[in-house]
């Protein structure tokens, strides 16, 4: 059964790009029936419209702090699209555990960090301080602690001499681009096994 797949981004959605390239490919077990975002001037928006993909955005600033009055309608297109998988991608509004149980197991996110190392923002930042010598990317399951759901798949990348968290996070992104579409195709297909690039 092909799965539907809901995208759901904040900004310019480079990460659901890669993940619409890769469903227009051909034989993927899913595609893409919506791209939505939180913010109606996210640039991803026109580029997902441009590519022929339906497109939703809803604004949650005037929902103010009520997140379960923003998730109400942000479900709405998500439910009239049919989508069976929602990919978090870019997608920078924290969800409530309703929203989240209601796609429990269906459900991804991607990570810049090689979780559990570094849930919440700033990763590449806090890598660098910390010396690492790698960072990386983690496509999870979604659960109702922040970056926190069972790990379906990895990519690393060196940490350089005199890298900040500019460069560090362009070598990074090159990785998600790798990595998320990759993920989405086993997991389409039923295979939650983690890759690691
Ligand atoms: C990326 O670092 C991604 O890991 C994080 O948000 C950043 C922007 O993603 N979730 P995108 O370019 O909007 O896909």
């Amino acid at each position: 059964m092909t799965r539907r797949v809901a995208i759901l981004i904040s900004g310019g959605g480079s990460n659901m790009l890669a993940l619409l390239r890769d469903m227009a490919a051909g034989d993927h077990p899913a595609l893409p029936v919506l791209v939505a975002s939180n913010d109606p001037k996210a640039a991803g928006l026109a580029k997902a419209a441009a590519l022929g993909v339906a497109t939703a955005a809803v604004d949650h600033r005037p929902y103010g702090g009520d997140r379960a009055a923003f998730e109400a309608a942000l479900l709405q297109p998500i439910l009239e699209a049919g989508a069976d998988l929602v990919c978090l991608a870019g997608f920078m509004r924290v969800l409530t555990p309703g929203f989240v149980d209601r796609f429990a197991g269906r459900m991804l996110n991607i990570h810049p960090s090689l979780l559990p190392l570094y849930p919440g923002l700033h990763t590449h930042r806090r890598a660098l301080e910390a010396g690492d010598a790698e960072a990386g990317c983690t496509v999870h399951e979604v659960t109702p602690v922040l970056d926190d759901g069972p790990i379906l798949g990895q990519a690393r990348v060196p940490i350089l001499a005199g890298d900040t968290a500019e460069t560090l996070a362009a070598r990074v992104l090159v990785q998600e681009h790798r990595l998320y579409p990759a993920v989405l195709r086993r997991f389409a297909a039923g295979d939650r096994t983690p890759l690691f690039l």
